[in-house]
């Protein structure tokens, strides 16, 4: 049965095709804007004109879906830019929808790209000498009215979410001394992200996404409650029909390096700050907390889950398929390209044929869909039409 590719066709089980996968875009500010993003050969910072091509002959070739990034102007504690109706991603859907008409739009929702400190929350300092309310009303932070929707979602939603206090470690007393490398805007001490505060902002982001017409949203941050503060936020203002796609087991690991590069999103080094997100993401040693944490999106109102990295997470992907009835994603992350690339160009592996077998090998392990660096390529590859 081996013998010719059509009698391997015939009984071939898995097959891969252009309509699984998602072509993730990086939007920057400006116009004619292409910056090459040095670890991800081939992939670029676009400007949103620039954009509209891309995705345009990613369609040409095949990609139907694209998952959008944005670099803003300027960044803030509380990522002001993420929520902004007028902001990066909301001007990339809005000429998205109407330069590629069927192209399936979604959007990354997290804070990361867009806060000073480049974490995906807001930060909180738990044993500062300045009370927390003080410090947030001088920062210009949430008013009371927010963190108390914040409140009112939890109390509401289909389950309560864990609360969890997320330990970045202990306060570090020599801190005010290094403070100001922020320009002091930081109370010294360690500081961590704040789960429950943090949810009313993601809530405003995922909104004026769909208000701009985004098809689907992906709350990539990792904070606890986030699918049901999204999923009535969307429902209280209009946008029901709005699909979740929710970032459910994503790994705290090495392989996302690169995209720090593309979305300008890496954690800053300052006094207090937490150096990476081992707080929030998960510790990859983990697979039943995995099955708990895709559990707790779908009770929250997550319409498809992800996994995250591919590859290297194939056995959890797997064992969501298999408990979970709702589609399952596989984000084949930057890592995981650049090291495909940087193997291709030393001339070592068949570049396509790789791509090519990874991306069917996502699908075997039960991805339904695939978000990959790779879409337009493999794409192309798929049906014959790429350029
Ligand atoms: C934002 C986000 C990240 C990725 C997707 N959304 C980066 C991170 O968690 O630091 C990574 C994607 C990739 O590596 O390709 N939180």
């Amino acid at each position: 049965m081996r013998r010719t590719e059509a009698l391997r066709s015939l009984v071939r089980e898995t097959e891969l095709s252009p309509g699984d996968l998602v072509w993730p875009l990086f939007a920057v500010p400006g116009e004619r804007v292409r910056n090459a993003v040095k670890s991800m050969p081939g992939v670029f910072q676009l400007s949103v004109d620039e954009l509209v091509a891309e995705a345009q002959a990613g369609f040409e070739a095949g990609v139907r879906s694209v998952i959008l990034f944005g670099v803003p102007d300027k960044k803030d504690a509380v990522g002001s830019g993420a929520y902004d109706e007028d902001g990066i991603i909301p001007r990339a859907i809005r000429a998205l929808k109407k330069g590629v008409p069927g192209l399936v739009v979604m959007t990354d929702v997290c804070m990361c790209e867009y806060t000073d400190h480049g974490h995906c929350g807001i930060l909180r300092t738990p044993k500062a000498g300045i009370p927390e309310s003080v410090w947030r009303r001088a920062q210009g932070q949430p008013d009371e009215a927010a963190l108390e929707r914040a409140g009112s979602t939890r109390g509401r939603s289909l389950i309560a979410p864990p609360r969890s206090e997320h330990p970045q470690g202990q306060p570090d007393e020599a801190a005010p001394e290094r403070a100001g490398g922020l320009g002091g805007q930081y109370p010294p001490s360690m500081m961590s992200v704040e789960n429950d505060a943090t949810l009313p902002l993601l809530a405003k982001e995922a909104i004026a996404h769909a208000k701009a017409g985004a098809d689907i949203v992906a709350p990539s941050d990792m904070m606890d409650g986030r699918v049901a503060a999204i999923r009535k936020g969307l429902d209280e203002t209009g946008y029901g029909d709005v699909p979740i796609l929710s970032y459910a087991a994503k790994f705290a690991g090495a392989f996302y390096g690169p995209f720090r590069d593309a979305a300008e999103s890496a954690p800053r080094e300052g006094a207090g700050i937490p150096k990476d997100r081992k707080g929030y993401q998960m510790d990859p040693g983990n697979v039943r907390e995995a099955l708990r944490e895709v559990a707790l999106d779908v009770a929250e109102g997550a319409d498809m889950v992800m996994v995250k990295p591919a590859v290297p997470y194939l056995d959890i992907v797997r064992l969501v398929k298999d408990r979970f009835e709702l589609p399952v994603a596989a984000y084949h992350v930057s890592g995981e390209y650049a090291m495909i690339k940087a193997a291709a160009e030393r001339g070592w592996i068949d570049e396509d044929r790789v791509a090519l077998e990874m991306m069917l090998c996502c699908r075997r392990a039960g991805a339904d869909l695939v978000l990959t660096y790779y879409a337009k390529h493999v794409a192309g590859l798929l049906t014959g039409n790429g350029r």
